[in-house]
């Protein structure tokens, strides 16, 4: 149960990029419990499908379309679209992101602009998509990130560019935009309970294994992480703009020992993080 009114962004529009699944549905879970017209996109319109009927449930508009971040002007249509069919939106979350386990040395290129291109150049054609609706009626912008932009993992190297990327963009856009209301931050999510991210990291199935990572001692319920992104969006953070928060049960704290093994022993072991077909 919410601490928060049911009514918070009641008349608000949210928009979530890769809002379909994992932390970002929960974040989209969070607003619309709160009130928001929830607005998502992704490239599989099944999983969409699936995630516009449950967040239906909550009463208030839902849009949802395909359309994959790294397309500036396929994104910037939805975008718009979005914000018609929500009567304008008020908030950004630049979700979409992309993993996979792999060495340096042995991903491609490709490979590697692959992660940049859908993390760090996707969040920014989405906020600069938003911009014009954001700025007309003021209101915010999350990024998410992940603390590879800040402690070296192995097999990261891709991801770990790209979220470093992301943190900077964020201080440069709350610098150019705060003036003209619009908050702009981060969040570092850590290990999160369920998600595709840790069933590939995780040996035998077994997600406990990662709790040890985290001085808190357990993994995040994705919906703690939905908490704190409506928290950064309401008023109460009504004064913050240009902050990266860890929302990781102090797990930045313990640096990658643990995580590096680990992969050491799935990459060994010959799993790439592939999707499997
Ligand atoms: N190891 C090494 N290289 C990989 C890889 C892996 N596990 N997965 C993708 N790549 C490389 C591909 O080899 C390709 O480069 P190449 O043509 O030179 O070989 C490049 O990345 C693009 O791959 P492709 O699968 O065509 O890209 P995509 O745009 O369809 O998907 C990802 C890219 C990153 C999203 C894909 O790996 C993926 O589906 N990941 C799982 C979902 C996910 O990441 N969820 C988010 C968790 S945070």
């Amino acid at each position: 149960m919410s601490l928060l009114p049911a009514d918070l962004f009641e008349g608000q529009g949210v928009f979530i990029t890769g809002g379909g699944s994992g932390i970002n549905l929960a974040i989209a879970h969070a607003f619309a419990a709160h009130g928001a017209a929830v607005g998502i996109c992704g490239r599989t319109q099944t999983t969409l499908d699936t995630a516009r009927a449950e967040l239906e449930t909550h009463g208030h508009a839902v849009f949802a379309a395909t359309a994959d971040v790294r397309d500036a002007e396929a994104l910037a249509a939805v975008i718009d679209e979005a914000g018609q069919a929500l009567g304008g939106l008020r908030h950004l979350v630049c979700g979409a992101a992309g993993n996979f386990v792999a060495p340096a040395e042995a991903m491609s290129p490709k490979g590697f602009k692959t992660v940049v291109d859908i993390d760090l150049i996707g969040a920014y054609n989405a906020a600069h998509a938003a911009y014009a609706q954001l700025a007309e009626r003021g209101g915010s912008i999350l990024f998410i990130s992940g603390g590879q932009s800040y402690v070296p993992f192995k097999y990261q190297a891709h991801v770990g560019a790209a979220k470093a990327g992301i943190d900077m963009l964020m201080r440069d856009l709350a610098l150019e935009w705060s003036g003209r209301g619009i908050r702009v931050n981060s969040l570092v999510p850590g290990p999160v309970q369920g998600t595709e991210g840790m069933r590939r990291l995780s040996p035998d199935g077994d997600e406990a294994f990662w709790a040890e990572l985290v001085p808190m001692g357990r993994l995040a319920r994705a919906e703690e992480i939905g908490q704190m992104a409506v928290v950064l969006a309401s008023p109460l953070a009504s004064f913050v703009s240009g902050a990266l928060l860890p929302v990781d049960g102090g797990q930045n704290l313990t640096g990658s020992a643990l995580f590096n093994q680990q992969v050491e022993r799935l990459v060994a072991g010959g799993a790439s993080g592939r999707p499997s077909p």
